[in-house]
C-alpha cells in the first residue's frame, strides 16, 4: 500500500534519515518509535508529500509520491485547528477547500461529528474544546477526504492518560470498521504494543530502521491485555531493541 524505498534526508550538514525501507500492506497498523530527533516527523512529512526525500522515494500502490494527495491522511501531535472556525467548520474544511458542493460537506462532517461524540460541540470554537475533544475534531478532519492511509504523529501524546486509553480505543474501533492502513509514531512502548500490528525502530540519529518487532496479541485488544504476561513479555523486548539502539 505504502512503501518507503531508501528515503534519506539531510538538512544541509545534518544527517536525518539514512536508507529507510519499509513497507505498510493495506489494512495493516503500524507504530514507528524512536528516540527524540531521530527523524520520526521528517519520514512521516516524506510519506504524506508534504517533504521530498533527499534520496529515495515513498510510493502509494506504487506510484510515487510527489505532493500531498487525499488517498493519504496526516493527524500532527498538536490539533492545529483553525481557532477562528467552528468545529464543524474545521472539519469541513478539507472537502470545502476541493470544492465540494455545502450539502454534501455537511452530511459527511454531521456523520463524523456523531461518530466522534462531537455532535453537541458542532458549533463550538477550538478554544471551547478539552484537548481529547479538539484532537477528535482533528481526526475527523483527517478522516473527512476517506484516506486510504492515516499517518499519525504522537496523536495522543498531549492527552491525560484516561482521555489517551478512550482514543485509542476509539481509533482502534475506526480502523477495523474501515480498514484504513496506519502508520503512527508513539513515544509508549504501550501504546506501540497495545495499537500495532507491527512495531518498526528506529536508531538515534542519523537514523536506521534498527529493528521490527511484530504484535500477535488477538483483535479486538482489550486495555486488560496490558496486564497479560504475553503483553510484557512483548514490552521487555521492544525496550531492549530500543536499549540497543541507542546504545
Ligand atoms: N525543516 C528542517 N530544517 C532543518 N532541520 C530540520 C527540519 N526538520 C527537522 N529537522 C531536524 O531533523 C531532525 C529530526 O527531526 P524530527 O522532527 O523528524 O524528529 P522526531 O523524531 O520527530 O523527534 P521528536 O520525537 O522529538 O518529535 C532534528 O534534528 C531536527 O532539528
Ligand atoms: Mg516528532
Amino acid at each position: 500500500m505504502l512503501k518507503f524505498e531508501s528515503v534519506w534526508q539531510r538538512f544541509g550538514a545534518l544527517e536525518v534519515l539514512q536508507n529507510i525501507s519499509f513497507e505498510l500492506t493495506a489494512g495493516e497498523f503500524v507504530c514507528l518509535v524512536g528516540p527524540s530527533g531521530c527523524g520520526k516527523t521528517t519520514l512521516l512529512r516524506i510519506g504524506a508529500g508534504l517533504l521530498k526525500a533527499s534520496a529515495g522515494r515513498v510510493l502509494l500502490k506504487a506510484e510515487p509520491i510527489t505532493a500531498p494527495r487525499p488517498e493519504i491522511g496526516i493527524l500532527f501531535q498538536q490539533p492545529n485547528l483553525l481557532p477562528y472556525l467552528s468545529t464543524r467548520a474545521n472539519i469541513e474544511l478539507p472537502l470545502a477547500l476541493r470544492g465540494v458542493p455545502r450539502a454534501e460537506r455537511r452530511s459527511l462532517a454531521q456523520n463524523a461529528l456523531a461518530q466522534l461524540g462531537l455532535a453537541e460541540f458542532a458549533e463550538a470554537y477550538p478554544s471551547q474544546l478539552s484537548g481529547g475533544m479538539a484532537q477528535r475534531a482533528a481526526l475527523g478532519r483527517a478522516l473527512m477526504q476517506n484516506p486510504s492511509v492515516l499517518l499519525m504523529d504522537e496523536p495522543f501524546g498531549a492527552l491525560d492518560a484516561l482521555t489517551r486509553e478512550q482514543m485509542q480505543l476509539e481509533l482502534l474501533d475506526i480502523w477495523q470498521r474501515t480498514g484504513k492502513t496506519i502508520l503512527m509514531v508513539t513515544h509508549s512502548i504501550t501504546e506501540a504494543i497495545f495499537m500495532a500490528d507491527r512495531v518498526l525502530v528506529l536508531t538515534a540519529r542519523p537514523s536506521k530502521l534498527s529493528a521490527t518487532l511484530c504484535v500477535p496479541l488477538p483483535r479486538p485488544r482489550r486495555l486488560e491485555m496490558i496486564h497479560s504476561a504475553e503483553f510484557g513479555a512483548l514490552a521487555a523486548q521492544l525496550r531492549s531493541y530500543i536499549g540497543m539502539s541507542s546504545a
